[in-house]
C-alpha cells in the first residue's frame, strides 16, 4: 500500500490529486488481503483506466486499481462464442482480440478508453450499440460481505449510461470479470451516424467487422480529443430526453434543434448541440475548457484542477437550464 500517491497518471483528465492510500490488485486474494488490512473507517474506490472519473479533491481513503487480466472462451456453439475477460483488461485491446478472432458484436465500441471492468458500470455505448447488447454475465466481489456474486443482464438493470452499480450498489462491488456473448456469424450495424459515409470514404467494397471498426476509429479520432494529448473523460453529460410535447415547444423557438426519436413519446436531444448554442464550444478559462470540436467534452489543457472543471460544468448546466429549461445530467463519475 502506497501512501500519499499522485493519481495524475491514473485519470484521463490528468487531475493532480493524491490518494491517501493506493494499491493495485492482481488477484481476488490480493483484493481480499487489501480489504482485511484496510483500516475500517477508510472509504474505498475501485479504479480502472480512470477515463470516466473527475477527482475534485484529494481522495482521503484507499484507491484500489483493478489489474485482473485474462481472456478465455468459456463456451461456444455454432452461432455464439462466450468470452470472459478480466476487469483489468484494456477495453480496446479486448475489441482487437475479438476482431482477430472474427467474433462480432464489439466492433462499434472500438477505441472507447478504459477497462473491461468499468464497461457494465455505465453500460458503455457508441454508434448504435451498447454493452448490454453483447453482455452475458459478470462476477463481482462484494466489498463488505466479501463474497463473489454473479449478475446476469436483468440483475444489472442496464439503462442509457446506467446500471445497478451506479445506483443501488454504488461503491459496493468490485467487478472481477465480464462474459460477453459474441456472434460467430457477423451482424453488421452501420445505420448510425456517419458510419456509412466513412466506409464510402475508405472505399470499402466488402463489409467486415474490421472495416466497421476502422471507420469508427476514424470518426472518433476526427472529433474526440485524445486524452494522451488533452485531458478529458469523453462526454461530460448525458444526452437529455424530452417528451414529444416539450420538443414541439422547443422547435417553435429553435427550428434547427436536433433530436432523435426513442419512441412515440420520447426524444433525445444532443447535449453537445444545446451546449454549443449557449456559446460554450471552444470556451477556455485558465486550463479548463469546452472542446472546440465537441462541446459535450470538457477538457483540461494542462493544469486545471478538478474543482475548476467541475465549476465550469456547473456554469454550463445553469446556462442550458436558463436557455432551454433542460437539466443536464452528468455522465462522468465525480468524486467530491
Ligand atoms: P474508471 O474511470 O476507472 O471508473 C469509472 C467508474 O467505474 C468509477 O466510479 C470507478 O469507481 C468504477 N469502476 C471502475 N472499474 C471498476 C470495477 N472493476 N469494479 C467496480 N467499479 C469499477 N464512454 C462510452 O460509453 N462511450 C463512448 O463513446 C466513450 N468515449 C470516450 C472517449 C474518450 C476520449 C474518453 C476519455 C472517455 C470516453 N468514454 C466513453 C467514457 C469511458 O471511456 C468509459 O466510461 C469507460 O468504461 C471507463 O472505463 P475506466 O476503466 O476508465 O473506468
Ligand atoms: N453536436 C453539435 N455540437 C457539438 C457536438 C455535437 O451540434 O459541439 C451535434 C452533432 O453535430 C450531432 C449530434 O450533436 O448531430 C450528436 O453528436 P455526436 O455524434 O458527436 O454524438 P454525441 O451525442 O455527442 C454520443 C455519446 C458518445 C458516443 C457518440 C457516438 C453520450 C452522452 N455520448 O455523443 O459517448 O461516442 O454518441 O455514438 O451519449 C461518452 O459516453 O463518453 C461518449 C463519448
Amino acid at each position: 500500500m502506497l501512501e500519499n500517491f499522485s493519481l495524475k497518471k491514473y485519470n484521463t483528465f490528468n487531475i493532480d490529486v493524491y490518494a491517501k492510500y493506493f494499491s493495485e490488485f492482481n488477484s481476488v486474494n490480493d483484493l481480499q488481503e487489501l480489504l482485511s488490512t484496510n483500516i475500517k473507517q477508510l472509504s474505498t474506490l475501485i479504479l480502472g483506466g480512470g477515463s470516466n472519473i473527475l477527482f475534485t479533491k484529494n481522495f482521503d481513503g484507499l484507491v484500489m486499481k483493478n489489474n485482473l487480466t485474462g481472456i478465455t472462451i468459456v463456451k461456444e456453439d455454432d452461432a455464439f462464442v462466450y468470452v470472459r475477460a478480466g476487469a483489468g483488461e484494456n477495453w480496446h485491446r479486448f475489441v482487437l482480440y475479438c476482431l482477430e478472432n472474427d467474433f462480432s458484436g464489439v466492433e462499434n465500441l472500438s477505441l472507447i478508453p478504459g477497462n473491461v471492468g468499468a464497461s457494465p458500470m455505465q453500460n458503455i455505448g457508441a454508434f448504435g450499440v451498447e454493452l448490454k447488447d453483447i453482455f452475458y454475465e459478470l462476477e463481482a466481489f462484494h466489498l463488505i460481505e466479501k463474497n463473489v456474486v454473479k449478475f446476469n443482464g436483468d440483475n444489472c438493470k442496464f439503462g442509457y449510461r446506467e446500471s445497478v452499480f451506479k445506483k443501488k450498489y454504488k461503491d459496493q462491488f468490485a467487478i472481477l470479470n465480464v462474459t460477453f456473448k459474441l456472434n460467430r456469424i457477423p451482424r453488421f450495424n452501420i445505420s448510425y451516424g456517419a458510419i456509412e459515409e466513412e466506409l464510402e470514404k475508405m472505399d470499402v467494397t466488402e463489409l467486415s467487422i474490421h472495416a466497421i471498426s476502422q471507420a469508427i476509429i476514424n470518426i472518433r479520432r476526427s472529433k474526440l480529443p485524445d486524452p494522451e494529448v488533452i485531458g478529458n473523460a469523453g462526454s461530460f453529460f448525458k444526452n437529455p430526453e424530452v417528451t414529444a410535447h416539450e420538443l414541439y415547444e422547443l422547435k417553435r423557438i429553435y427550428p434547427d434543434i436536433l433530436s432523435y426519436k426513442i419512441n412515440d413519446r420520447t426524444f433525445k436531444i444532443p447535449a453537445g448541440w444545446l451546449i454549443e448554442k449557449c456559446g460554450w464550444k471552444g470556451y477556455r478559462k485558465g486550463d479548463a475548457g469546452c472542446h472546440e470540436k465537441q462541446a459535450l467534452v470538457l477538457v483540461n489543457y494542462g493544469n486545471a484542477s478538478g474543482q475548476e472543471i467541475y465549476a465550469l460544468s456547473n456554469e454550463i448546466k445553469t446556462s442550458v437550464k436558463e436557455k432551454f429549461n433542460i437539466v443536464l445530467e452528468g455522465e462522468v463519475n465525480i468524486v467530491k
